[in-house]
């Protein structure tokens, strides 16, 4: 198979990137987008330089804020009646990957108006490309503005379900770091190590091919380097432009070599518990790299120097655990907790997610495959 790498048509980064968007989409003749985001949000008036830049360009937009996060498919649905409703022309998501990813699952009905959010549920089956679709992150991790992934939970089943299909890939992504400034340290610590775990899955995919080996080492470069500068204080906005470039990077690296193990596991208490998707990356991260580390060393050496590890004196062995370490300690500079019984987790409630977690879409790309027994071992480790 060729190798693919799957982007947006049109990506913006930097401080004006938002002045951009409008006056692409007038460019296309858009009129009447919705803007699908998070009521917090709006309360704080982080959409009021969009909202004044359309509507000074003749855009009259119509707002959804009824998004939450771990987005369900509640809310997927009365996103969609929204934008039914408004008679919407275009779709602008807005906030972090829950906003992006009900943007995505409202494209994906809108375009198949015969199925049900359920039916899009794995690989490859929303087929119909939707309405223009724009992503403005206000996070730097997701990468939802980047990628063919939308991650809406089942409340039937309690279970995330992935949907990955390049139909979802937003027309144009948009980072403006003047959006992120406020992000609040623990939400930016969240979603940095989410990106991180991007990265680093994808480095050690099996889907991983040149094009996208190159993106995944710089952005754990720039990750390691950046990340801590952005938590401590949030408005350095150097800081937050290498993060919300490294992020993307990550984004473009694991949209087309997948992901694996880490992803499958945080995603069985994102859902039963309504837990931030970064905060359970970043806490079962380093279990599954020591389970992949024997089938993946030299790669994991070479993580160890784009954490900024000194491996000269290393032997590759050294380099490859030096890599899980440097991430520990990056996750425990950033304040993520220690296990997942800090989260309100309860040791009986692991079990129940080994099956999920082994079906989870993201489990096809992991470089070793794990046993049930594996599965709950490393659930066991990252408590
Ligand atoms: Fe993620």
């Amino acid at each position: 198979m060729a190798f693919s790498l799957c982007l947006p048509q049109i990506s913006l980064s930097g401080n004006n990137a938002l002045q951009d968007l409008v006056s692409r989409m007038v460019t296309k003749a858009i009129q009447r987008p919705l803007v699908v985001t998070e009521k917090a949000l709006l309360d704080i008036g982080l959409l009021d330089s969009l909202m004044s830049a359309l509507r000074d360009a003749g855009i009259t937009p119509t707002v959804f804020d009824g998004v939450l996060a771990n987005p369900t498919d509640k809310v997927a649905e009365a996103a969609y009646a929204a934008f039914k409703e408004s008679n919407a022309d275009a779709l602008i998501g807005f906030g972090g990957g829950s906003a992006m990813d009900t943007a995505k699952a409202i494209r994906a009905m809108a375009a198949n108006p015969d199925k049900t959010i359920y039916d899009f549920e794995g690989i490859g089956k929303v087929g119909l490309v939707g309405p223009f679709l724009a992503c403005v992150s206000t996070t730097s991790g997701t990468a939802a503005e980047v990628t063919s992934n939308a991650v809406i939970t089942d409340t039937r089943r309690k279970v995330k379900m992935v949907i990955i299909d390049s139909a979802l890939i937003p027309d144009i992504a948009v980072n403006d770091p003047s959006l992120m400034v406020g992000l609040p340290k623990s939400v930016t610590a969240a979603t940095g190590m989410d990106a991180l775990t991007h990265a680093i899955e994808a480095y050690v995919s099996i889907g991983a091919h040149p094009l996208t080996d190159h993106s995944a080492l710089a952005s754990i470069s720039m990750i390691a380097e950046y990340l801590p500068q952005a938590v401590t204080n949030g408005k350095d906005l150097k800081a937050r432009e290498m993060m919300a470039h490294g992020q993307f990077l990550a984004g473009m690296a694991f949209n087309s070599a997948g992901l694996g193990y880490v992803h499958s596991l945080a995603h069985q208490p994102g859902a039963t518990h309504n837990l931030p998707h970064g905060i359970c990356n970043a806490i079962i991260l380093p279990v599954v790299c020591e389970f992949n580390l024997p089938v993946k060393e030299a790669r994991f050496a070479d993580i160890a120097v784009a954490m900024g590890v000194d491996t000269s004196e290393m032997s590759q062995a050294e380099a490859a655990k030096a890599a899980i370490q440097a991430i520990r300690s990056l996750s425990k500079t950033v304040g993520i907790p220690a296990g997942l019984h800090e989260i309100g987790i309860k040791e009986s409630d692991l079990a129940g997610w080994v099956d999920a977690a082994e079906a989870d879409p993201c489990s096809g790309c992991a470089p070793r495959i794990a046993t049930k027994a594996e599965l709950l071992a490393m659930y066991q480790a990252a408590f």
